[in-house]
């Protein structure tokens, strides 16, 4: 009998999600309109955040977050190598120049005491990632930022779903747990809405903040730098675009659709930290690899499930993914760092910036997490590896 395939990752999409973008399409306005502005309030409502504003994908998000940071022609911007290449890109698009600082060995993400030596004169931004939707330790990230009057913009785009315990009991009270997006320790966060992120709308991202003019920019430039607010007496047609701004725009059939999976939200992350537990107990102190942590401070969304290679391992990774694709497995690899990709290379980025994330990039493999996975195929992808690696066993 042949092996079932099973993927790293899809969208969850039920009768009701398609029932609710069907009403949409039959309805006369399609595009942005009163259900992406539901969606907004939507998303702000269940982070916790002040405003959200919708944009047709997480990099056309991130671009409006650093347009809105006041990110320009010159500046600098700090992030993680490990992360997806839109995370740099959208810098510059701004004409601004990423630094890469190195990151946690376990978690993946930014390791906060390398950003400060990154500093200079023409640093604008920090834009930690909250990779595979473990959150950042953003209270070190934001107290950097406040000394030296930066601001910061969350890659959240793997977190929407997240929790964290604040240290800083001031905002929060005791023992609390704040949603990733709530931006307390951020000025922006970013989401992603591709299909194998925690909600979908087919293409999509948003961008959440607390603060009144950062909202009224990402809002002109999500449309051409255009201010609808300027209808006087005897011109209530009037719009002035007051800077450029781009064609950044969800449709409101997508925003039906984001909508109806935001109702779903938690019961998707439920299922995500269900089987991330199942894996972890399965795969607690085997030889071949490390599991993922979760800090105490942290609930994870588990948009990705990775794990690392040993010694041993790592360096036969080709090989390991090779034989879990050809058993069936459905894996991927998060991520190259950024810097050695040919554009950045070209542009002088050199191998070996940032050793802990090119170490990170040789072990790391990411096996199947979703809301529909069964407990079945959890179980079959818990076998698969376990007889993948002994066959390979040093
Ligand atoms: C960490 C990170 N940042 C940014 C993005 C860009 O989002 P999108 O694909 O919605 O443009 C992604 C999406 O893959 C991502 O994983």
């Amino acid at each position: 009998m042949p092996v079932e395939r099973i993927t790293y990752g899809r969208q969850f999409i039920d009768e009701d999600d398609i029932a609710e973008v069907v009403r949409v399409l039959r309805s006369d306005f399609i595009t942005r309109g009163l259900v992406s502005e539901g969606f907004e309030s939507g998303l702000a409502a269940n982070t916790g955040a002040s405003y959200a504003v919708v944009f047709n994908s997480g990099t056309s998000a991130l671009h409006g977050a650093y347009f809105a940071a006041g990110m320009q022609q010159g500046d600098e911007f700090i992030t993680s190598p490990t992360t997806f290449v839109a995370t740099a890109n959208a810098g510059m698009y701004l004409g601004a120049r990423p630094l890469f600082a190195d990151i946690e060995p376990d978690t993946g993400n930014i390791d906060v005491a390398k950003i400060e030596p990154l500093l200079t004169k023409k640093t604008k931004l920090l834009v930690p990632v909250a990779f595979a939707g473990h959150p950042v330790d953003n209270e070190g990230v934001f107290e950097l930022a406040r000394r030296y009057n930066l601001i910061v913009v969350e890659d959240a785009c793997h977190a929407l779903g997240a929790r964290y315990r604040s240290k800083d009991t001031s905002h929060t009270g005791p023992a609390t747990y704040t949603n990733v997006g709530a931006s307390l320790h951020a000025h922006m966060s970013v989401l992603s809405f591709h299909p194998v992120k925690a909600i979908t709308t087919g293409e999509g991202g948003a961008v959440l903040t607390n603060d009144k003019a950062l909202y009224d920019k990402l809002r002109s430039f999500r449309q051409h730098g255009i201010n609808k607010d300027m209808s006087k007496d005897g011109e209530p047609w009037l719009y002035e675009m007051q800077h450029q701004g781009y064609n950044y725009i969800m449709t409101d059939f997508q925003a039906a659709l984001g909508l109806s999976q935001l109702g779903k939200l938690a019961g998707f992350i439920q299922k995500r930290r269900h089987i991330a537990k199942t894996y972890n107990e399965a795969f607690d102190d085997n030889p071949y690899f490390y599991t993922p942590p979760e800090r105490d401070y942290a609930q994870s969304a588990w948009h990705l499930y990775f794990i690392r290679l040993k010694d041993g391992y790592k360096e036969r990774k080709a090989q390991v993914i090779d034989r879990l694709r050809h058993a069936g497995v459905g894996v991927a690899v998060h991520y190259v760092p950024v810097y050695k990709h040919p554009f950045y290379r070209e542009m002088g980025y050199v191998s070996g910036l940032c050793p802990v994330a090119e170490d990170f990039y040789q072990r790391e493999i990411s096996l199947p997490i979703y809301p529909s996975l069964s407990d079945t195929q959890v179980r079959d992808v818990i076998e698969r590896v376990y007889a993948v690696m002994s066959e390979m066993a040093v």
